[in-house]
């Protein structure tokens, strides 16, 4: 049976879920951000899963109106800080992923912090992948590693990725079956499950039946059974 070690998941559909119910699209991100504290605490309780990645924010979020990437700045800044006691005493590691400076130095304070704080941690490791873009994310690390006299090996690319594991299931919620510019060299084998339940409803129970749907897949990759 397959084991979701690394879970990666695309948390789309807020925007829709709020204007949904006559709100504006910021309270939809809200919401959001309390499955995300659901999601995170149930894959730290369960120790077969060892990565959650989930994307937070990407490299072409920026487009945005002013007002919603300004919301949404100041809900990932009081997130992490309210979380930090949580991440501790789950025992989770917070990672990020993604160029981290394009961001205010006090938001980048805050993610420091927490990655500083719970570096000992040894439980799930979760990632929030901010400001990321698969393909930013892979032209610096060729950069980083273009100096090299060798030619570059799939080993030396993947160490020089900000997210440097396998992602053995891939979720999106929202409804789109697209992969938004998300974890393209990680996800090369990954098991993609697209469900049209808008982020803000996503429940644990959901996420259950995903993972039990996904054990019983035969991954080949690319072998013969
Ligand atoms: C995902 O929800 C969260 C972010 C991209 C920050 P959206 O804001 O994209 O919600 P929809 O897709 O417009 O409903
Ligand atoms: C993907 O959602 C990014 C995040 C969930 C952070 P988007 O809503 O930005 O993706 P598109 O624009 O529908 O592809
Ligand atoms: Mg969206």
């Amino acid at each position: 049976m397959n084991s979701a070690t690394h879970i990666a998941i695309i948390m789309d559909g807020n925007g829709r879920w709020a204007e949904m119910q006559g709100k504006k699209r910021v309270k939809g991100h809200e919401a959001g951000a309390e499955v995300v504290r659901k999601i995170t605490q149930y894959c730290a309780a369960h120790e077969d899963i060892q990565r959650l990645t989930l994307y937070a924010f990407s490299t072409e979020n920026w487009k945005r109106p002013r007002l919603e990437v300004e919301f949404l700045m100041k809900l990932l800044n009081s997130y992490l800080k309210k979380e930090l006691n949580t991440y501790i005493k789950n025992n989770i590691r917070f990672e990020p992923i993604g160029d981290l400076r394009a961001f205010s130095s006090s938001l980048q304070a805050t993610i420091k912090d927490v990655k500083t704080k719970t570096a000992h941690c040894d439980g799930l490791v979760q990632s929030l992948a901010l400001n990321y873009g698969a393909k930013d994310e892979i032209l610096r690390a060729v950069n980083k590693i273009r100096k090299s006299e060798d030619d570059i090996t799939e080993a030396m690319l993947s160490n020089a990725l900000d997210c440097k594991h396998d992602v053995d299931l891939l979720i999106r919620t929202g409804g789109d079956h697209r992969i938004s510019n998300y974890l393209l060299w990680q996800s090369a084998y990954a098991e993609f499950f697209f469900c049209n339940t808008l982020w803000p409803d996503f429940t644990i129970k959901e996420l259950k039946k995903i993972i039990k749907d996904f054990t019983k897949i035969e991954r080949k990759f690319g072998g013969l059974k």
